[in-house]
């Protein structure tokens, strides 16, 4: 059965469509609502999608307990109090790899503009000055290219780079199929003291805080670029902008920092400001119109599947589990809490009514089980939900189809 679906911030219209061709009913709204008003609204709906401003907290949710399922249309997620979501069988969704085309180009663009000076050249020229040398601009055609964490965005760099005659290696701390002809080096120290050019794309996590201090700049080529287009809190950026003034390190490009303001309307500061060579960008790596329609259909497409199929692949609070699809069984969905015996107590009501399982899936993590069943009963589904529903140790209990 569809269900009722709000889409808040203005996510792109793609979502309503797409969520609409399978059966739900959208409304779409340009805001975020405040905390009363998204209470109020959420009465009269299934499923939420928010970007990064509407706040999802225990208190919503206590109050929105109906709710089947939270959809992040951006990479974030921390705008949703995630562990009471689980508490109450809500998964959230969101779109952690929309935008890994839009990082890796404006990354690539990023090189060549540090190895001719463009930004400085570019400023100049606006304030009337005509800055025409050839000196210290260079072709990026045979210089090497380090990459720091080869996931998703790192090896969409890779490729793009090779492609303008690079040479690439990287660095990750897990092992990694190098695409093309990168080389892997296995340390950080290797890669910093051997390339021209160093772009990080490592995650945010106690292990990245601080990774490029003024020890780690000291190891790069005297006349490297050093890039960050993944978190601010990679960086030590006074180290970084030491490092630039004493001119051993030859320019940087810099889209996130260690604090950045919270909307256009706040100043935006840095030490690295009005240095030579320095690209300053206020985080807009993803920052897309095709990354924007991108994030629009992975959300939605998640939703989908867990609306009308129960799969939580990509879910950020809850086990994963996918089950495919099988004609002329009806599926319902179980979230418990992990404790021993459930499974079996929910597979004892099934046998006990006489009625075949078909398939069956579990996923566990430290906290909830989540669990799919398909049976070969249209008619006795609902009653079967029913009676696994008031199980002591069940959560939330589902009927699909
Ligand atoms: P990913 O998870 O696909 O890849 C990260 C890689 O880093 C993994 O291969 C991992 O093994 C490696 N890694 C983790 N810790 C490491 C360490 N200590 N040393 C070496 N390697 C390590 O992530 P993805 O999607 O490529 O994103 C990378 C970064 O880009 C993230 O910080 C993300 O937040 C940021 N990002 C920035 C955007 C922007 O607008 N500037 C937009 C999207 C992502």
């Amino acid at each position: 059965m569809g269900k009722r679906i709000l889409l808040t911030e203005s996510i792109n219209a793609i979502a309503k469509s797409e969520l609409e061709a399978k059966g739900h009913t959208v409304e779409l709204i340009n805001y975020s609502p405040d905390k009363d008003e998204l209470i109020e609204k959420l009465k009269n709906f299934d499923v939420i999608g928010i970007r990064s401003k509407t706040k999802i907290t225990a208190e919503v949710l206590k109050e929105a307990s109906h709710l089947h399922a939270i959809g992040c249309f951006c990479i974030g997620t921390n705008q949703v109090d995630l562990e009471s979501a689980q508490e109450f069988g809500i998964p959230v969704f969101n779109a952690p790899h929309s935008n890994t085309r839009s990082v890796a180009e404006l990354v690539i663009a990023e090189i060549v503009a540090l190895a001719r000076g463009l930004g400085d050249k570019n400023t100049n020229a606006h304030k009337g000055q005509w800055d025409k040398s050839a000196v210290g601009s260079v072709e990026v055609r045979g210089k090497k290219l380090g990459i720091v964490g080869y996931g998703h965005i790192g090896s969409q760099v890779s490729v793009l780079a090779e492609g303008m005659g690079l040479d690439v290696y990287f660095f990750d701390e897990a092992k990694k199929l190098p695409l093309g002809n990168a080389t892997p080096l296995s340390s950080l120290k290797e890669l910093l003291s051997t390339c021209d050019f160093v772009t990080l794309h490592v995650p945010e996590l106690p292990s990245t805080k601080d990774m490029i201090t003024a020890k780690e700049l000291s190891q790069m080529k005297k006349g490297s670029y050093l890039i960050n287009a993944s978190r601010g809190t990679v960086v030590v950026i006074n180290d970084l902008a030491a490092a630039i003034k004493e001119e051993h390190i030859a320019g940087a490009a810099v889209d996130v920092f260690p604090t950045e303001p919270a909307s256009n309307k706040d100043e935006f500061q840095s030490p690295l400001q009005g240095l030579k060579n320095v690209i300053l960008t206020p985080h807009i790596g993803g920052s897309t119109e095709e990354a924007q329609i991108s994030i629009g259909q992975e959300v939605s497409d998640s939703l989908n599947k867990f609306l009308n199929y129960g799969s939580t692949a990509g879910a950020v609070n809850f086990p994963n589990l996918e089950m495919s699809y099988r004609n002329n069984y009806s599926r319902l969905t179980n979230v418990h809490l992990n404790e021993p015996g459930m499974l079996g107590q929910i597979n004892n009501i099934i046998s006990k009514a006489g009625v075949n399982i078909g398939g069956q899936s579990l996923s566990t993590d430290e906290k909830i089980g989540y669990l799919i069943i398909d049976i070969d009963s249209k008619k006795d589904v609902q009653n079967l939900a029913d009676e696994i529903k008031v199980l002591q140790k069940s959560v939330i209990t589902r009927v699909l189809y």
